[in-house]
């Protein structure tokens, strides 16, 4: 494939609605959806995807019912716990982002422990976005921020967008080329805001549990026919 996206991030939209559809509970929806994201994280790997960014739980999501806040707490746990092997076998470098502080014991373990353990892998990075807020991220970055110009560590006039990255969630990865939302929704949704600022959209009506990898792949054509020009003009492009 040519042109192929380094960095895909994903909201997976649409479990709720899917398993309404059917008349089952709304954590039926989100359990297919875990195996999904398990079909989808495997078929990124295979086609070379470098990065994927799932959005798994946003800082939002806290106010749900809270049966539906356990069952996905518990779904999450036994994920870190199931794709153990899966992330390994693959190469696959695993970590979150997010207030992660706000997770219960277990869940924060489990991610430091496969985030250990996964560290020095190569093939591809996982990285899911739990507890996550964009605008509770910037505003994280801008009290660090300040924290550090106060005690003399930076001078503000340094400030700029290579430093303002430094301090993000997401310092360690690059920002996404192409964002994919599922079930028909048109929003961000308080994802990655600032990393969002030249990325491509596609978004589908499927539901996420119904999500495939012949839609995935889908989303990488229609991104690979693109131009993006970061502002500037087309004929420029060709020069550089
Ligand atoms: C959005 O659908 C989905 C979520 C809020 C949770 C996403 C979780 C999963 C895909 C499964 C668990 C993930 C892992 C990594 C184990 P929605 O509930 O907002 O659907 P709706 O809009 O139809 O109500």
């Amino acid at each position: 494939m040519k042109n192929l996206p380094s960095h895909v991030a994903i909201i997976m939209d649409g479990n709720g609605r899917w398993a309404n559809q059917q008349n089952k509970d709304r954590l039926f929806g989100h359990k297919q959806g875990a195996k999904v994201v398990r079909e989808i994280t495997e078929y990124a790997r295979e086609i070379g995807i470098k990065a994927l960014t799932l959005y798994a739980f946003s800082e939002q999501n806290w106010n749900r019912p809270q049966m539906e806040v356990k069952g996905l707490m518990n779904l999450l746990k036994e994920y870190l716990t199931s794709e153990k092997n899966t992330i390994l076998n693959n190469n696959i470098r695993f970590s979150c982002i997010g207030n992660l502080g706000k997770l219960p014991k277990i869940i924060q373990e489990s991610i430091v422990f496969l985030t250990n353990l996964s560290k020095n892998n190569d093939g591809m990075d996982l990285c899911l976005a739990l507890s996550y807020g964009g605008k509770e991220e910037i505003i994280d970055a801008v009290k660090k921020i300040s924290e550090d110009c106060m005690s003399g560590k930076i001078r503000p006039e340094k400030i700029n967008n290579e430093l303002f990255d430094s301090y993000l969630y997401t310092k360690n990865l690059p920002p996404p080329d192409l964002l994919i939302r599922t079930s028909g929704e048109r929003r961000i949704s308080n994802f990655l805001l600032w990393q969002l600022a030249y990325t491509e959209f596609y978004f589908i009506d499927v539901p996420w549990p119904q999500f495939s990898k012949e839609h995935f792949l889908m989303a990488i054509e229609s991104f690979e026919k693109r131009e993006r020009r970061f502002g500037l003009i087309s004929t420029q492009l060709k020069e550089i």
